[in-house]
């Protein structure tokens, strides 16, 4: 059928009725094509497929309403920034798409962002939070928190549940993510009056932190920081907690990934925290109803990449039906009907899009449990930072 079937990753269609809007030559029907670029395999291909998921359900869901048929093309970035820019290449100029969604990794979103400023092609980050992407670009939105505020809801959280004065600060070098979120912690702690008492490194990838074990074990601190991604954070808490050191961990949302459970084990229990954007257990019926659909399709709890990925395609779904109204939808014209999703709700929350590219959603704070579950601890609004 239509230009967009036999090519690379998957495509899914979803078409209600005869309602479908506009027609190309020949009467068929249009669809609306949109990338996405995610981590589908490397390091963190957890969060690929989380995502993947979430979109899925959400087009089953969305069963082309409002006659707006969404036809998704999935490319994976393997993890890295330079597979991110080729397959957003690709995207644009091999599926002539109207926008991409992605990717999950800070760093791996950076690499795209040049080239949606070039090929002027707006770019949807469901996931990264890395406080620089939002800043000179016409091109690149973001539909969940920024780094900025979870950084500062962590160090509240250090401050006010942890009773922390002195903070150790663990950072992977090799990751924006990482960076940004240990200044921004650093900003915030440091301005409610506590110290940081050192900054250890490592870069992704490592798989050996007894140096850093042996530092942390002669510092005198309340707490570790580790802005992190899930695998090199497991690997030196198990380290650490062997090695009989029992101050409490914090970490980002970075954590969300199921191997952070299966690399700690046990050590990822009491004592470990982390913020995040969403809660299974949430007993909002919005969060309930999708707990309910997820499970049933994919035979596991959402994590935070899950919930995310639905959010993203509802988000475009509310911009292309907006954009359709007032005519033939253009990447330029799709571009600004991104830029004024108002008072959208969504699954992690209700969201404008700001002059600044940004949204406010609240964050919740979760503690990790021995069975793998993680418990609500506590919840910031984006105005009680
Ligand atoms: N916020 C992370 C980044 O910017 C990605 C991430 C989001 C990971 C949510 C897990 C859950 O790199």
């Amino acid at each position: 059928m239509r230009g967009f079937t036999g090519m690379a990753g998957w495509a899914l269609t979803v078409l209600l009725g005869a309602a479908a809007l506009g027609t190309v030559q020949g009467g068929e029907e249009k669809t609306y094509p949109i990338g996405v670029v995610v981590e589908k395999s490397g390091a963190l291909e957890n969060w690929g497929r989380q995502s993947e998921s979430g979109m899925k359900l959400a087009l089953e869901e969305l069963k082309g309403a409002d006659g707006i048929k969404i036809e998704l093309f999935v490319e994976d970035n393997k993890s890295t920034p330079d597979q991110s820019a080729n397959a957003f290449i690709s995207l644009a100029e091999g599926k002539k798409v109207l926008c991409v969604i992605g990717a999950v990794a800070s760093s791996n979103t950076r690499a795209m962002k040049e080239q949606a400023n070039k090929l002027k092609l707006a770019l949807v980050t469901h996931a990264s939070t890395n406080v620089q992407l939002t800043k000179d670009t016409e091109w690149l939105y973001r539909i969940c928190w920024n780094d900025a505020f979870q950084g500062a809801v962590c160090a509240k959280f250090a401050k006010d549940h942890l009773k922390s004065a002195k903070a150790v600060i663990v950072t992977d070098t090799a990751q924006d993510y990482s960076k940004g979120l240990s200044k921004s912690f650093t900003d915030t702690f440091k301005a409610q009056g506590g110290t940081i008492v050192e900054e250890l490194t490592y870069q992704s990838g490592d798989k050996v932190f007894t140096s850093q074990i042996e530092k942390l074990k002669n510092l005198e601190a309340d707490c570790v920081f580790c802005s992190g991604y899930a695998a090199e954070v497991a690997l030196l808490l198990k380290g650490a907690r062997e090695a009989g050191y029992e101050k409490p961990f914090l970490g980002g949302d970075g954590l969300d990934d199921p191997q952070f459970f299966n690399i700690a084990g046990a050590t990822a229990g009491t004592g470990v925290f982390l913020c995040n954007h969403a809660h299974p257990e949430d007993p909002d019926p919005r969060v309930q109803a999708f707990v309910k659909k997820y499970k049933e399709k994919f035979n596991e709890v959402p994590g935070a990449m899950s919930f995310l990925g639905y959010d993203a395609v509802l988000a475009i779904h509310d911009a292309l039906k907006r954009a359709a109204a007032k005519g033939e939808v253009t990447r330029e014209s799709l571009r600004d009907a991104i830029g004024s999703i108002k008072d959208l709700p969504l699954v992690t929350g209700k969201i404008t899009m700001g002059a600044d590219h940004e949204v406010k959603k609240r964050a919740i704070v979760v503690e990790c449990q021995a069975d793998k579950t993680m418990k609500f601890c506590s919840e910031v609004k984006p105005d009680d930072k």
